[in-house]
C-alpha cells in the first residue's frame, strides 16, 4: 500500500534547483542502487529550514545513509551546527564519509560526528553529551519507539523530534496490520503516532510528505 507522490513534489522538482552536493550524494545512491531509500526534495527543504532556527544547534541523526539528510541539515546549521550522525552499515559509512569530505560540505562548516555502530548502543554513547535540540528518525522502523524515547529523554527545553516515514507506506491508517506489513513494525509505528500526538509536553504535527514526517516541538 503506497501513498500517492503529493502535487507539491511536482513543483519543487520543476522550480527548485537542487544544491550540487545533493546531485552528488543522489548519483552515488542511483550507482548503488539506494536511490528514494533517502529523504527526498521536499523533506530536505523542511529539514533544512528547520535547522535555520537559531535554538537548533546540537542536532541527532538516526539513520545516515549517504550523508544526503545531513546535508540538508548542514546547509540550515551552518556554523554554529554540530551534527551527530548515527549508521551501521559499512558501505553508508564509507559513502557518508565521503559526503561529509566534499569540498562543498566542508565549507558549510557544520561540526559533524559519523558515529558507526547500531544506533542504540551509540545513543546511550551519545547521552551524556546532551542535551540536544534536533533528533531526526529515519532507520530501521523496529526501533522507532525506543530512539523516540531516548529522543524525549534527551532534549532541551526547545527540542523538536523529526521522525520520518510515519505512514508507513499508508499501513497505518488501517484499523487493522495490512497483510503485507510486518505486524511488529505496524504496532511500534502506531505506538509512536499515538504517543507522540497525545503526549502533553509536545506540540506536534504530521506533514503530507509522501511518507509522513512527523515534527514534535517541546512545549516551554
Ligand atoms: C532510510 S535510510 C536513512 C536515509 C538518510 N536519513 C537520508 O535521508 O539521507 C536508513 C539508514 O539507517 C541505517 N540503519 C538501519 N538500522 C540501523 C541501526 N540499528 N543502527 C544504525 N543504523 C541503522 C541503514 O543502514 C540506512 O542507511
Amino acid at each position: 500500500m503506497r501513498v500517492e507522490k503529493p502535487p507539491q513534489e511536482t513543483l519543487l522538482d520543476h522550480y527548485v534547483t537542487k544544491p550540487t552536493l545533493i546531485c552528488d550524494v543522489e548519483r552515488r545512491l542511483q550507482r548503488d542502487g539506494r536511490l528514494g531509500i533517502n529523504i527526498g526534495l521536499q523533506e530536505g527543504l523542511i529539514l533544512k529550514g528547520l535547522c535555520t532556527q537559531n535554538s537548533v544547534q546540537k542536532v541527532v541523526e538516526i539513520g545516515t545513509q549517504y550523508g544526503c539528510s545531513a546535508s540538508w541539515m548542514a546547509m540550515g546549521l551552518g556554523r554554529r551546527g554540530q551534527i551527530h550522525t548515527l549508521e551501521r552499515d559499512p558501505e553508508c559509512i564509507e559513502n557518508a564519509r565521503e559526503t561529509f569530505a566534499h569540498p562543498d560540505y566542508l565549507a558549510l562548516g557544520c561540526d559533524t560526528q559519523l558515529v558507526e555502530g547500531p544506533a542504540l548502543e551509540s545513543l546511550t554513547g551519545l547521552s551524556s553529551q546532551g542535551p540536544f535540540d534536533l533528533v531526526f528518525i529515519d532507520a530501521n522502523k523496529l526501533g522507532y519507539l525506543d530512539y523516540l524515547h531516548w529522543a524525549q529523554a534527551h532534549l532541551g527545553p526547545q527540542g523538536m523530534i523529526v521522525i520520518d516515514n510515519v505512514y508507513l507506506f499508508g499501513s497505518v491508517f488501517s484499523e487493522i496490520c495490512p497483510k503485507e506489513t510486518p505486524p511488529k513494525m505496524w504496532s511500534v509505528m502506531k505506538a509512536v503516532i499515538s504517543e507522540q500526538l497525545q503526549h502533553p509536553d509536545y506540540n506536534t504535527f504530521i506533514i503530507p510528505t509522501a511518507e509522513g514526517l512527523l515534527v514534535s516541538y517541546k512545549k516551554f
